[in-house]
Formats: structure tokens, C-alpha cells, sequence
């Protein structure tokens, strides 16, 4: 069956953009299933740096298609910017993307009520991106949804967004204090994308069941990362949709029995951006030299990443809940020059070991992890045009993740770039 998932195995931002750009020639269409542009997935080749937030990570390969599936939450304007910002690179867009009509649409309202409830939250708050998912998503859930098929009915989505607009603003001005927003302007503006967002709306999940039945493969593009997710992550400190496997399926409409791979994307040692527990945090100078080394700063919102050892048990657990086939391991070059390299193997709970996620808040704000230390290496990983080349207390280090997670490493990353990449043959 041809079906692939991409998956961040951590907290995100573990580099799926890049690996998703490197799979997407041999794919004959890429689509994301959830999440909206809170994702930052970046691809570097040559000189050209690109940060997608909306659009598929196959969009540079003219000979795959892309799909944004019925899971994922659409800014309309963040999408058109997205899409002409990649025509200017020269890259078609047109009669390559198609959206689908049930997909929800972020309004200004959600972006409004993200950034109210945030502040409402105060020392409590999330650290969303603050790009509207989480409300957008509850309005989803609630059957209040605006949906991309709305924008295709003038009349009918003036109504709509009308109504909504009343109601949030209601919210906005008494619950959070904030200020009402301009009905008409925003009905003017959003009535205007009919015409803009037509050409790519599609039934996606019959066209996807249809390139299933020829034959055809796809490559699914997880954003966020497994323990953001809204159900098995570290809630409340989690977004608002389902990273993991089982949300491609709702998410673009297909069968779970389409799906044969499942890659785990992990990064060599952890990040978090945003707040919520973090076991392996270094809050010291490998902390700090993991976020120079390894440019850990949000994608989409610039801030720094919280920088930490590589965490098994976390692993151990979304391997499980993804069911990884395999593992593609990125920036292993950011370690070199590490005189050693920790790798958490258990956390200790209150005296006592284990090697079990809790998924409960207040038991893994007690956890303390237990360590294993293993040799550091060093040297250019990105020299390396095979796997045999890399240093072999980098060879090492990976066997140990992959003999502990028991899922073999097929991609390495050694550099940004795609061509910086080893493939296990
Ligand atoms: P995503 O959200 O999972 O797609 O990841 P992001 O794009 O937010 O963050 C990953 C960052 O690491 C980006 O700046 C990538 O260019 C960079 N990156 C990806 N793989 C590697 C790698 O193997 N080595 C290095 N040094 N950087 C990498
Ligand atoms: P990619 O796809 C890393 C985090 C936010 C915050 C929490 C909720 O690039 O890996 P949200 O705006 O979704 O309501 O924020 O989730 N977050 C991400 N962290 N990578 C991402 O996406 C993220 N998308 C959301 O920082 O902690
Ligand atoms: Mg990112």
C-alpha cells in the first residue's frame, strides 16, 4: 500500500520539511492532514532558504502534487501570501494544489481569541503561535465552523460571518476586555476570496481514494510533532489537532489500511518551543550551545527553542503511539564537538525508576531523568556522503538509539541543506 506518513516525534520542529522535500521526488503527491500555519517547516537548497508554514513540503518538485487536507485549519490570507510568495521563486502553484472543501478557515476572531486567551491565561498561558488554531479548531468541534466550501457562497458566507463575528466579538469585549472588530471590514475582505481560493478547491480525500486505486503514492505531512498532540501530548501544553498517525487518516480521508510507512522525524538531541514540561532541559551552557549551533528558533515566530538531551522515554512512547517503522535522525552535526553525549534512558519519579512516559502533568513535572553517557564525536558531518564516513562515536550513538527504540534509522541529517542528508541503502 502506498501510503507514507512523516511524523516529528518530539515536540516539533524536528526537521520534517526537510525530510518530506527529500522523499517528495519519488512521491506522486504530498499532503499535509492537520495543524494551519502555526508549522514552520523549512527547506534549504543552494543559496534559497524557504519556511512553509501552509503548503505542502513537496510544492519544490514540479512533478508532485500537493494537497491541503480536510484536518487542516486554513488561513485564508496566510495560504495566498504562502502561494504567491512561491510563485515568485518560480514554482508553479496552480493546477498542482488542491484544498480541500471541508477544511476549516482561521478568521481574524480566532487569531483575536488566541491572543485574549493567552493573556487571560497569564502565568498559565500555552505559548501558542498565535496564529488562531486553537479557537478555530474549538469552532470546528462546536459545529460553528466556517469551512472553505462557505467561501464559495457569497451570500451565504456574508450570513455566516456576520453572525460569528457578532458572537466573538461579544466574547473579545466581555469576557477579555478587548476590542470589538469591524464586522464589515472583515465580511468586505473575506467575501473577496472566492474567486482567489476557487481553482484549488477539490474533494480531496476522492481525489486522494482515487490516486490510491491507480497505484499512485503519497506521502503524508504531519506538522507539530506527537507529543503536541491534543490527546496524547503534554495537555494542556499541546496544540489543538491530532500529529500523530492515526490523524492522517481522519485528517485527508483515507483508509488507515492504506498506510505501510510510518517515519518517525527525530532531532538528535530535543526542543521545545512554548511552555509545558520539558524533563531534559538544559537550562546551562550545552543548553545554549545546542541553540547556537543548531539555530534553534521558531520557524514562525522567531522565539528561541528550549534546548535539551535526547529523551527515550518520550521516544519510546510516541514510537508506540505512531507505530514508527522508521527513523530519520536530523541534525546529529549539531552534536559534534560535544565532549559527551547524554541520552535519557528512565526518569525517576518520586525514588522510584521508570521507564514509562506519565502522561499525566503533575506525575512529569516530578520526573528527574536518568542518564546513560555515551562517547561525544567530532569533525563536518556534513563531509560525510556515507553513513560508513561519519566518526564511529556517531555511528555508535545512533546504533543506541535505534537498539533502544528498536526502529531502524533509515535518513541521517548532517547539515541543513538537502543535500546534506545520508540515506541508508
Ligand atoms: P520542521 O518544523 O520539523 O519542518 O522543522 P523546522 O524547519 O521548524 O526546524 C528545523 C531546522 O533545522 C530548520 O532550520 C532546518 O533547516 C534545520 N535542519 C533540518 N535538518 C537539519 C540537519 O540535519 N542539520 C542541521 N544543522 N540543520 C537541520
Ligand atoms: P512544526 O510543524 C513547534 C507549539 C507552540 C505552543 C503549542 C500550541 O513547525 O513542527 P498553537 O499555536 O498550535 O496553538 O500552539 O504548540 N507549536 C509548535 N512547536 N513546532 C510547531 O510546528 C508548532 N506548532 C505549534 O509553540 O507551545
Ligand atoms: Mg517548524
Amino acid at each position: 500500500m502506498p501510503v507514507s506518513v512523516v511524523i516529528g516525534a518530539q515536540w516539533g520542529d524536528e526537521g520534517k520539511g526537510k525530510v518530506v522535500d527529500l522523499l517528495a521526488p519519488s512521491m506522486d503527491i504530498v499532503a499535509r492532514y492537520q495543524g494551519g500555519a502555526n508549522a514552520g517547516h523549512t527547506i534549504k537548497w543552494g543559496d534559497e532558504t524557504f519556511v512553509l508554514h501552509l503548503i505542502p513540503s513537496g510544492i519544490f518538485h514540479e512533478g508532485t502534487a500537493c494537497v491541503i487536507g480536510n484536518g487542516v485549519v486554513i488561513d485564508p490570507k496566510a495560504l495566498m501570501d504562502e502561494i504567491r510568495q512561491i510563485e515568485a521563486l518560480g514554482y508553479p502553484v496552480a493546477g498542482r494544489l488542491k484544498i480541500s472543501h471541508n477544511a476549516h478557515l482561521i478568521m481574524p476572531y480566532h487569531k483575536a481569541l488566541d491572543e485574549a486567551k493567552e493573556r487571560w491565561r497569564d502565568a498559565e498561558a500555552i505559548g501558542t503561535t498565535g496564529r488562531g488554531i486553537g479557537p478555530a479548531y474549538v469552532d470546528k468541534f462546536a459545529r460553528s465552523g466556517i469551512r472553505v466550501v462557505d467561501l464559495l457562497d457569497r451570500d451565504g458566507l456574508r450570513k455566516k460571518l456576520t453572525a460569528a463575528i457578532e458572537e466573538k466579538n461579544d466574547i473579545l469585549s466581555a469576557i477579555y476586555g478587548s476590542e470589538r472588530l469591524d464586522v464589515d471590514a472583515i465580511v468586505d475582505e473575506y467575501v473577496e476570496f472566492d474567486q482567489q481560493i476557487d481553482p484549488y478547491v477539490t474533494d480531496t480525500s476522492a481525489f486522494l481514494n482515487d490516486a490510491l486505486a491507480e497505484g499512485k503514492s503519497i506521502l503524508a505531512e504531519g506538522a507539530q510533532g506527537a507529543l503536541l498532540d491534543v490527546d496524547h501530548g503534554t495537555y494542556p501544553y499541546v496544540t489543538s489537532s491530532h500529529p500523530t498517525s492515526g490523524g492522517a487518516c481522519t485528517g485527508l480521508g483515507i483508509p488507515p489500511t492504506a498506510i505501510d510507512r510510518i517515519i518517525g522525524i527525530v532531532k538528535a538531541y530535543s526542543t521545545r518551543v512554548g511552555n509545558g514540561p520539558f524533563p531534559t532541559e538544559l537550562e546551562d551552557e550545552t543548553g545554549e550551545r545546542l541553540r547556537a549551533e543548531g539555530h534553534e528558533f521558531g520557524a514562525t515566530t522567531g522565539r528561541p527553542r528550549r534546548c535539551g538531551w535526547l529523551d527515550l522515554v518520550a521516544l519510546n512512547y510516541t514510537s508506540r503511539l505512531n507505530g514508527f517503522t522508521e527513523l530519520a535522525v536530523t541534525k546529529l552535526d549539531v552534536m559534534s564537538g560535544l565532549p559527551e553525549l547524554k541520552v535519557c534512558t528512565a526518569y525517576e519519579i518520586d525514588g522510584k525508576t521508570t521507564e514509562r512516559f506519565p502522561t499525566d502533568l503533575r506525575t512529569l513535572d516530578r520526573a528527574r531523568p536518568v542518564y546513560e553517557t555515551l562517547p561525544g564525536f567530532s569533525g563536518d558531518l556534513s563531509e560525510a556522503r556515507d553513513i560508513a564516513d561519519l566518526p564511529d562515536a556517531a555511528r555508535d550513538y545512533l546504533q543506541f538509539v535505534s537498539d533502544r527504540l528498536k526502529v531502524p534509522i533509515t535518513v541521517i541529517g548532517t547539515g541543513p541543506k538537502r543535500e546534506e542528508t545520508l540515506v541508508a541503502s
